[in-house]
Parts: C-alpha cells; sequence; structure tokens
C-alpha cells in the first residue's frame, strides 16, 4: 500500500474514533476537550499530520485534502454536538410543568424579642423627657459596684445585691447604679441620663432571674427635688402602660439615696376589675416596680461633687417586669428560653 493511502485510511479512523468519543459527552467543556485531543497542538490529527512532509511531493495534495476534510468533520461534529446541547436544554426548559396550585413557601419573618421592645420603649420614653443614654459594663468593679455607693464590704445591705464574683473587686454587676458612678466621674452636673443593662444576682425564682434587666435613672442639678422624681416616674408609667395609673413611695433603705423609696404603681390588671381575685397584686391593688431616692451626699463626695452645691435623684427599676405587668407574663424564663410559641404572641 503506498505510504499515503496508509495516512489517509489512518486519518479515516480518527474521524471515526472522535465521532465515539463525543457521542455519550452531554457538556461542552468535556467536548471542547476532546476537540483539543484531537485538533490541539499535540492532538492526534495534528501529530498525523507532522507525517506530510516524510510523503512524495505528488501525494502531499491528496493527503492534504484528507486532512482539511477530517478537520472540516470534527469542527462541524463539535459545532452540532454544542447545538444539540443547547437544543436539549431548551426543550427540557419548555416541557417542565409547573403546578400554580400549589401552596407557596412561608416567608416567617422575626421581629424583636419582647425584653428588647421594652427596653427600646423605656428608653424612648425617658429620651422624651431629656434623659441621655449611658451604657456601663456588665463586668464591673468592686468599686463603682458597691463602695462607691455607699455600700462598703461588710455592709448588709450587700446581701440584697449578692452577685457573681469573677475576682475579689471584678463583679457581674448585680444592678445598673455603678452607670451612675461612671458618669458622674466623667462628667460635671447637670447630668441627666437613663442607663439600661444587663444584671447578675444570686436569685433564681419565678419572679427572679440570675441574669435580667434593670434602667436606672440619675438627675442632678442645682434644684432637684423629690416632686421631680415623682413627676418623671408617674409619666413614665403612664406613658408605658397607657393608663391613668397612679404611683405611690414606700419609704425604704438603699444606703446610696436619702430618702430612698420603693415605687409602687397602681395594678394594671385589676384597676378596671376586682382586686380580691387578682393574682398579681394579691388584692393590695399596688405592685412594686423598683427603687428610688435623692442622691446620698456621700455617693457625691466619691465623684467629688460638691453636695452644698448640688442635689439629684435616681431611680432603678426592672424591665422585665414592666413587660410581664403589661402583658400577663408569669415568670420570668419565658424571656430567656427561646420558645417561639411564647416569642411569636409579642
Ligand atoms: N439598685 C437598686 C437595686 O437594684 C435599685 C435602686 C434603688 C436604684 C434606689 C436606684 C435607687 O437608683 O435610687 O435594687
Amino acid at each position: 500500500m503506498p505510504q499515503s493511502q496508509e495516512v489517509i485510511e489512518q486519518l479515516e479512523s480518527l474521524r471515526g474514533e472522535f465521532d465515539a468519543l463525543i457521542a455519550p459527552l452531554t457538556d461542552e467543556q468535556s467536548i471542547r476537550h476532546a476537540q483539543a485531543q484531537f485538533m490541539g497542538k499535540k492532538g492526534k490529527v495534528s501529530l498525523l499530520m507532522k507525517q506530510m512532509g516524510k510523503l512524495p511531493p505528488e501525494d502531499r495534495r491528496t493527503v492534504g485534502a484528507a486532512f482539511n476534510q477530517v478537520k472540516t468533520a470534527i469542527v462541524d461534529a463539535v459545532a452540532q454536538k454544542l447545538d444539540d446541547l443547547v437544543q436539549a436544554a431548551a426543550a427540557a426548559d419548555l416541557a417542565r410543568t409547573v403546578d400554580v396550585s400549589l401552596p407557596g413557601r412561608e416567608y416567617r419573618q422575626g421581629h424583636v424579642h419582647l425584653l428588647t421592645q421594652v427596653w427600646n420603649e423605656a428608653v424612648e420614653i425617658f429620651a422624651e423627657l431629656g434623659f441621655e443614654i449611658a451604657l456601663g459594663p456588665q463586668i464591673e468593679t468592686d468599686f463603682h459596684s458597691f463602695e462607691a455607693l455607699a455600700i462598703p464590704k461588710d455592709h448588709p445591705a450587700r446581701d440584697m445585691q449578692d452577685t457573681f464574683y469573677i475576682g475579689d473587686d471584678i463583679v457581674l454587676r448585680p444592678h445598673t447604679s455603678p452607670v451612675q458612678i461612671r458618669t458622674m466621674q466623667n462628667q460635671q452636673p447637670p447630668v441627666k441620663i437613663v442607663a439600661p443593662g444587663f444584671v447578675y444576682r444570686r436569685d433564681d425564682d419565678p419572679t427572679h432571674s440570675p441574669m435580667f434587666t434593670q434602667i436606672e435613672g440619675l438627675l442632678v442639678d442645682e434644684v432637684v427635688r423629690f416632686s421631680d422624681l415623682k413627676g418623671v416616674l408617674l409619666h413614665y408609667v403612664r406613658r408605658y402602660f397607657g393608663k391613668a395609673l397612679d404611683i405611690r413611695f414606700r419609704p425604704s433603705y438603699f444606703p446610696f439615696v436619702e430618702p430612698g423609696a420603693e415605687i409602687d404603681m397602681q395594678c394594671s390588671f385589676c384597676i378596671d376589675g376586682d382586686p380580691s381575685v387578682c393574682r398579681v397584686c394579691k388584692g393590695t391593688t399596688w405592685v412594686e416596680i423598683g427603687g428610688c431616692g435623692m442622691v446620698d451626699p456621700d455617693v457625691f463626695a466619691h465623684v467629688k461633687y460638691d453636695s452644698e452645691k448640688y442635689t439629684g435623684f435616681a431611680f432603678g427599676m426592672g424591665l422585665e417586669r414592666q413587660a410581664m405587668l403589661r402583658h400577663g407574663v408569669n415568670d420570668i424564663k419565658y424571656y430567656y428560653e427561646g420558645d417561639l410559641r411564647f416569642l411569636r404572641q409579642f
């Protein structure tokens, strides 16, 4: 057999080989790869053609024509194959049936946690009265948590606010009152702040949790009276509960105020009903919501304020209690368990 005939037959067989190779392929990448294996620089067809030079000159024309034919056939086959893929994809797309009667997928939107709602609302009400927001660390020094608030180390008032000790002088703050101290250390009167935040106690029952939330208030200026305190708290209670509830003060003792008082508000549950069956106020018509008083001169001394010149009031209230009273939540733990059946109600 003449040499040229042999080359032409090899070309033909390579063409068959190529067709068989791409027939099962279903993606462009592998088709292109197959093409390169034959037509690329080191492709099978290309290598074969390198032998053209060895052929007698009179044969080169026929072999060259055969080469071009195979080359065109491969390029066409690739184009055809790719076109088939596009057509098949389009056909599959058209054949797709959509069941428009299926219910749509529900998109559940989250919302602000009840406690955060109370927090925001409380801050907003006080902001309307001109109070600024102050924040302090949850890991506090003993000095800011107790000493500067006139509660020395062996003072019995520490029992009421026993907390978690991280070191001898570092505690998880048992109340937001240390923010009073930090604020006064950093600024001169007039001071008018509220400080919302998490606090920690060694307490655990249906109305107490080891971690809970308070809002602290402090107003210091040249002439601040107890009646100012009453006006602010009365406004707050009425705005937050949306009812003309009254408040009252019961003399009480907190080392950092003098005089000091517990703040009671009229029970929002039975105000329009029968107090004798009310489980919230136990028939008393009043519920306690926090503590307050006029800032003790001892506290001013710790922050180097002149207590001859300045007076001030302070208060602290638990935020969980407020929302419990407004919404009828009967266990403080619901706030922290993350149970959606509870959270979705608010
Ligand atoms: N810090 C007190 C507590 O957690 C509450 C309190 C009472 C805050 C009297 C005050 C205050 O600012 O004047 O029990």
